[in-house]
């Protein structure tokens, strides 16, 4: 099974820039046709986060737009920019929206294949970082207990530190009791997030955990404590999870024109 994650694609209104330079719906429309020359196609597509910029509906009708051509499944959560009850709207049509089981939270659970995704909201309204409150973590456990089938959790802030000082500044609140768990349930088989525009990774109570890069701009990656809280132009990209054999085993795309491929061999020989 193969799973796609885009992250942190930052729709804004049509012409607008993100922080006045970058084109993000030009730039997740590249993402979006570039998902769907793999060969093979991925099995569905996860998109962990910051959906929009804003959080208003006309950003979310633009995102539905730009994400049309992805004839694949897809499973969207929620990111400190979006917003719960715009979001729910435009998305209202899709499978795992009705799948929320608070009034409050856009949390889901959803079984593809052998695999089944469960949907985590960190969102504290307009604030940067995110939190798993009680309400939350109680509703994990007992979403974790009802299955035993192999699972991947969705979640935009990441459970773990990263070094990057001012994104930990606005991390998630709730990690050790998330992390206590995830320890109860060892058919947790990775955790995919965002938040952090680059890609990061770090075992979280005997799981993998990993952010993905933004098909947009990227955090700097910087691990002094007075580094600027600035992005780069790095390449954008997204992520292919591969599930085989009970193993997820995770690629980074990179997005753009470079030279190549080129043969290593001519003739059978190895070119010198
Ligand atoms: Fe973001
Ligand atoms: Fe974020």
């Amino acid at each position: 099974m193969l799973i796609a994650q885009i992250s942190d694609t930052h729709i804004k209104q049509s012409g607008s820039l993100a922080y006045g330079r970058v084109d993000t719906e030009r730039m997740l429309r590249d993402c979006v046709a570039h998902v769907m020359t793999q060969n093979p196609l991925p099995d569905v597509v996860v998109i962990t986060g910051d959906l929009v910029d804003f959080g208003q509906a006309q950003e979310y009708e633009l995102l539905k737009d730009c994400l049309a051509p992805l004839t694949l499944p897809l499973l969207l959560i929620a990111g400190n920019h979006d917003e719960r009850q715009n979001f729910r709207q435009v998305f209202s049509e899709e499978r795992w929206a009705h799948l929320h089981q608070h009034p409050e939270f856009v949390q889901y659970a959803v079984t593809l294949g052998e695999l089944r995704f469960i949907g985590l909201d960190t969102l504290i309204p307009f604030e940067g970082g995110g939190m798993l409150c009680e309400k939350r973590l109680a509703w994990l456990d007992e979403t974790l207990a009802a299955s035993k089938q192999p699972t991947v959790i969705l979640m935009h802030h990441a459970p773990f530190l990263t070094g990057i000082v001012h994104m930990d500044a606005i991390g998630l609140s709730g990690r050790a009791a998330f992390a206590e768990v995830v320890a109860k349930h060892p058919h947790v088989c990775r955790i995919l997030c965002g938040h952090l525009h680059r890609p990061i990774q770090a075992c979280v109570a005997g799981v993998m955990a990993s952010t993905a890069p933004s098909p947009a701009h990227q955090v700097l990656l910087g691990l002094l404590p007075d580094t600027p809280d600035s992005f780069v132009m790095e390449p954008p990209g997204y992520q292919l999870h591969l599930w085989r054999e009970g193993q997820m085993v995770s690629h980074q795309v990179v997005l753009g024109d470079f030279a190549g491929p080129y043969p290593f061999r001519e003739d059978g020989q190895l070119i010198q």
